[in-house]
């Protein structure tokens, strides 16, 4: 194809560092999609149609297609309920890392018009797109499915990877072949989108799903309400891929002269597998999506597994003191020290009433602040400002401002009584960053806050909003309202997002948070199902790691406190549990490792992540590894998950090493009593990726049972 004929043809070719997506805007057409992979350039451009590539719809209205599973759908205030989209116009715009593509499409018969936009991260292999849907009529129209965007793909042995779980036992990875009919996921939570299903999917489109190699497409939905994602495999020779806002009961009535914008769907594509998704993903996260996605990340303890609700003075200071000798950074009250009126003494009372509790507290919140500094740590609290119990000075007062359906009884959760706020309604979001306004100006040493969410929304209602079914998408205005001006205005405060663990995990709401807990469940066993699932998407620096108690809390699992260090050390670092606890040894074993997590910490928090075996390989042990950007070191991970006799571990073959570089062998947390043959022995990358290092079924320490093991090996180039 020449030049010309290219833009006669109305190509666009949507280049990033290492694919292609190819755009189809003709006068007069609809928007289509030619192909998506590796960059194709030259002759090859030419290639894409004689190869049998076809230009393929890429947001297909209801009404004019006959069977085709549709993207958008709109009933007029006539009753027609067609919609015909022929390209009248696009614009290609360029920005820091990439360009943009505008592709403007407009009914010709009623005044609905569509861009269809297509954001590239170059540098991140990277493509956004998403739908700005506007009403030029005279009267309102009403969309009862309005996708973010469609992606077509080539059938094949095609296989989808996607997560899901429940509450402690978040991000599970569900493997299987796309199939004739449809896959349909989606969430309805309304306030944390991420415990049942995520809304992101890997596509592998060489069969069985691979870590390290054949070709895979990533998708994340960036929203944080609810949403659907369609597979759709039909008599075609193309799977169909949608995903937006779920429309269900919530038809969005466009007024005259409005506009919706969808939130963006990011893809990647990657021939290295899984594994180079999922690099993308993170590379782009900590450059454009985290807060400060560049600032490493301390190491803290949190106050709730240890105390849980009894949380005070006198054990904040001796919990500080603890952390601070341990070589930790940040202490974080958790839930329970707020309330005056009605104190938080057990978990039905209180939210809303974000003041400290002077029996437990009382040199209130400022008093805890200089307590941190004496201590030589920052200081974080625990907050849920879009919450509060029926039990509350809040709810006292302003019995109007939660999510509640008149003429209905209350629908409360946790504790019996909690509800959801209003945030459709102004004076709620007011109130919402003034809990964070007030702490943050009263206390400005406040480094660090953790924003819970403990509950759904089980009230479709809203006694603010005229237009009911819209409460999904104006509760996320307001969310993101208070957001923006909580970081206009606080832009260095480090904020964690948790929704009763790792409900709110998605890159729809990372951009004003620092990072997420990943899950309420700190069982390190679990753990390496948990985090694992949840890297395909989100780094290590974003996801909270905590080493608890034995037996866990939660599974009461008994596990070696290495075990627990060497798992949370593959995230974002912290502890959960009561210091007191401990005898003076294992408060030293935690004080080196908590030494060891700050050499490498720059590996974990900005390599890139190479996982080796998944927890669900079925061959008793999991591996993973980060690796610099520079190669020049590298953390390498491997835990057994089962005890067992004669039976022949694999030797996990290393990735994403340098094959010329010379690494040495360190372990981390040694608590053999001899080191293994490779301590402090210089290997080659080629070497350890061709052949791998053989490890022990145990760690060897004389006088104890040998049944869990693990080992954290530090790679340094020489
Ligand atoms: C749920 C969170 O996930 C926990 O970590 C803890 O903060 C509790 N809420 C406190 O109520």
């Amino acid at each position: 194809m020449t030049i010309l004929s290219i833009l006669a043809s109305g190509l666009f070719l949507l280049n990033t560092k290492t694919t292609t997506l190819a755009v189809v805007a003709k006068q007069g057409s609809d928007p289509r999609i030619f192909y998506y992979g590796t960059t194709v350039s030259g002759s090859d451009i030419d290639g894409l149609g004689r190869s049998g590539f076809t230009y393929q719809p890429c947001y297909t209205p209801f009404g004019l297609t006959g069977p085709q599973e549709h993207a958008i759908s709109v009933i007029q205030s006539d009753g027609n309920n067609t919609l015909d989209l022929k390209i009248t116009g696009s614009s290609l715009d360029e920005w820091e890392d990439g360009k943009i593509l505008t592709v403007t499409s407009a009914d010709p018969v009623y005044d609905i018009v569509v861009n269809n936009v297509f954001k590239t991260y170059y540098d991140e292999d990277i493509v956004e797109a998403w739908a700005e849907i506007t009403n030029g009529g005279r009267k309102s129209a009403t969309l009862t499915r309005y996708y973010s965007a469609q992606m077509p793909l080539h059938t094949g042995n095609v296989w989808i990877s996607t997560l899901s779980g429940s509450w402690s036992n978040d991000a599970n990875v569900y493997q299987e072949p796309l199939v004739r009919g449809t896959k349909l996921i989606k969430n309805m939570d309304g306030v944390r989108n991420s415990h049942s299903s995520h809304a992101e999917a890997m596509i592998s489109l060489d069969g069985k799903p691979c870590e390290n190699a054949g070709r895979v497409i990533g998708m994340a939905l960036e929203w944080g309400g609810n949403y659907e994602m369609r597979f759709v495999t039909d008599d075609s020779d193309y799977h169909r891929i949608f995903a937006g806002i779920c429309p269900d009961n919530a038809p969005y009535t466009l007024a005259k002269g409005e506009t919706l914008a969808t939130p963006p769907v990011a893809f990647s594509f990657s021939p290295e597998g899984m594994g180079g998704v999922s690099r993308n993903f993170h590379r782009w996260g900590r450059r454009w999506r985290l807060a400060h996605g560049d600032r490493e990340r301390k190491i803290l303890l949190n106050s709730w597994e240890g105390v849980g609700l009894d949380i005070n003075e006198e054990c904040a200071d001796q919990m500080m003191g603890d952390i601070a000798a341990m070589g930790g950074e940040l202490f974080v009250v958790d839930d329970g020290w707020f309330g005056d009126k009605y104190p938080r003494a057990v978990d039905n009372s209180s939210l809303g009433d974000w003041v400290a509790d002077r029996n437990k507290i009382p040199g209130g919140v400022e008093g805890l602040v200089k307590m941190a500094d004496d201590h030589g740590v920052s200081f974080g609290i625990w907050v849920e400002p879009e919450m509060t119990n029926t039990i509350s000075e809040l709810y006292d007062k302003h019995p109007d401002w939660v999510l509640k359906s008149d003429g209905r009884d209350l629908i409360c959760g946790r504790g019996g009584t909690q509800l959801v706020l209003d945030l459709t309604n102004p004076e709620v979001r007011d109130f919402a960053f003034g809990v964070f306004d007030r702490l943050l100006t009263e206390n400005p040493g406040i480094d660090y806050i953790k924003w819970d969410a403990n509950m759904n929304i089980s009230t479709y209602g809203s006694p603010y909003l005229k237009k009911q079914a819209h409460l999904d998408i104006e509760y996320w205005r307001g969310f993101t309202e208070v957001c923006q001006r909580l970081r206009a205005k606080y832009p260095n405060v480090t904020i964690q997002a948790c929704g009763g663990g790792g409900g709110r995990t998605n890159w729809g709401v990372l951009p004003w948070f620092d990072e997420f807990w990943t899950s309420d469940n700190t069982d390190a066993l679990q753990r390496l199902t948990i985090q694992w699932g949840t890297s395909y998407f989100f780094p290590a620096i974003a996801m909270a790691a905590h080493i608890s108690a034995c037996p866990n809390g939660l599974t009461h699992r008994v596990l070696p406190l290495k075990y627990r260090c060497d798992v949370a050390m593959s995230g974002r670092l912290g502890l959960e549990f009561q210091p007191k606890h401990m005898n003076d040894e294992e408060k030293e074993f935690c004080r080196k490792v908590i030494a060891s997590y700050k050499e490498i910490r720059p590996v974990v928090q900005f390599g890139d992540l190479y996982r080796i075996v998944a927890p669900f390989d079925g061959k008793g042990y999991t591996s993973l590894m980060y690796v610099s950007e520079a190669k020049d070191k590298a953390v390498f991970y491997w835990w057994k998950q089962a005890n067992f006799t004669d039976i022949h571990l694999e030797r996990p073959l290393m990735a994403g090493l340098d094959p010329d570089k010379m690494y040495r062998l360190k372990e981390l947390n040694r608590i053999d009593d001899n080191p293994l043959p490779f301590e402090g022995q210089v290997f080659s990358g080629r070497f350890l990726m061709d052949n791998g290092i053989s490890l022990p079924m145990f760690n060897e320490v004389s006088g104890s049972t040998p049944e869990w093991s693990s080992r954290v090996i530090y790679l340094v180039a020489e």
